[in-house]
């Protein structure tokens, strides 16, 4: 038996979620096991009647669960990022959930925007550092004048640019972006074991020739890693180069390794050749820890309780969760009920079809019990 957290949200997340855990209960049942699901209100109308954004018996609850299925936070009555932070990226953090994973692949059926290709073209998987970088959140911002600048920053700017902040500069904002050797090395590790089990080829992305501090480290722990694995190919290529490739050549691509920001640019990309946001799956992924499963698009509130959003790219996020828990049949009963789905154009509007959430979802579930 697994115990599963299950958090809702905001916006369709809810609608979203529903749909994902009667997939996962088919699963269960077809393959026997057993979800207990613990549900959790975390979210924008919980935060607007009481202020809590996570509290410590929420962290806790989570950590008694062996995974988490998130479907999105997001509300245009909270400030853009209190949420985002708040919830979203203190989950990642509080339990290091230091692997983004994000498949790319184009499955049968589904359109992509790149003429001439298709799904043997696209299929590779990005993996995210998700720890670091310039999500570690330190930063600030300064008008000239203003009394309480650090001297570190004043340090910084004077030499840096020979400037003196509190005189000079009409207005500074900064943030720091932090790589570490440790934190480098596990996620590269990750991304090389899992090229290990496809086809052996890893793909680094920095932007080393600027950025030459952080990414200087990255680019040399990669190689010292990679040095371990001699049946993988290896390369680097620059993050504004990649998307070049993406759209060019996808069909180079088996495993994509990226620290933070890049990665959360590049899976962008990813979602759309592989038929948009509504088929994006990612997993939050600590191998030693608590992990955690969402769509990578947002809340969509302007959806909000019509049944109209598509939840495939929640259910595929569903298989990922269990392939994490080891259930591999299962997980790849899903993902087939999800091609079932597009086979049959049991798909919303998005995607050109006229069913609801709910009816893509019991679709999908009765496709999974039913072993199509
Ligand atoms: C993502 C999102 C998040 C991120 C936001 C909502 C904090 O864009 O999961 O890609 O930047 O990581
Ligand atoms: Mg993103």
């Amino acid at each position: 038996m697994y115990r599963v957290a299950a958090v809702g949200g905001d916006g369709i997340g809810p609608e979203i979620i529903a749909e994902g855990r009667k997939v996962l209960d088919a699963a269960s049942e077809r393959f026997g096991f057993e979800i207990s699901w613990e549900d959790f209100d975390i979210g924008a109308d919980r935060y607007l009647a009481t202020g809590d954004l996570l509290t410590y018996d929420d962290l806790a609850a989570l950590s008694r669960c062996d995974a988490i299925y998130f479907g999105a936070i997001g509300d245009e009555r909270v400030t853009p990022g209190v949420l985002e932070k708040g919830i979203l990226l203190a989950l990642r953090f509080y339990f290091d959930q230091y692997v983004n994973l994000r498949p790319v692949k184009l499955l049968a059926g589904v359109p992509t925007p790149l003429a001439g290709k298709g799904p043997a073209d696209i299929d590779f998987v990005v993996v995210r550092e998700n720890t670091e970088d310039f999500y570690v959140g330190i930063g600030s911002r300064f008008k000239k004048h203003q009394k309480a600048i650090l001297n570190v920053e004043r340090a910084l700017y004077s030499l840096k640019f020979e400037l003196d902040v509190e005189s000079d500069a009409e207005e500074v904002a900064y943030q720091i972006g932090v790589v570490t050797r440790e934190g480098s090395r596990r996620v590269i590790e990750y991304a090389l074991n899992l090229a290990e089990r496809r086809r052996k080829k890893l793909t680094s992305v920095d932007k080393a020739n600027v950025l030459s501090d952080v990414y200087g480290l990255w680019r040399e722990v990669f190689s010292q890693c990679a040095a371990n694995y001699p049946a993988i190919t290896t390369e680097f290529t620059y993050v504004d180069a990649i998307t070049m490739w993406f759209v060019k050549n996808p069909e180079w691509f088996d495993v994509v390794v990226t620290p933070n920001m890049f990665g959360d640019i590049i899976t962008d990309l990813g979602a759309m050749i592989q038929g948009g946001l509504g088929l994006a799956p990612g997993g939050n992924i600590n191998p030693e820890g608590t992990s955690m499963f969402e769509p990578i698009h947002g809340s969509a509130p302007k959806y909000r309780g019509l049944g109209v959003a598509n939840p495939l790219a929640t259910i595929w996020a569903g298989s990922l969760l269990l392939d994490h828990l080891g259930e591999y049949e299962a997980s790849a009963a899903v993902l087939a009920g999800i091609e079932a789905a597009i086979a049959e154009d049991a798909v919303t509007k998005d995607m050109g079809g006229i069913k609801g959430t709910a009816d893509v979802g019991s679709f999908i579930a009765s496709a999974v019990r039913k072993g199509a």
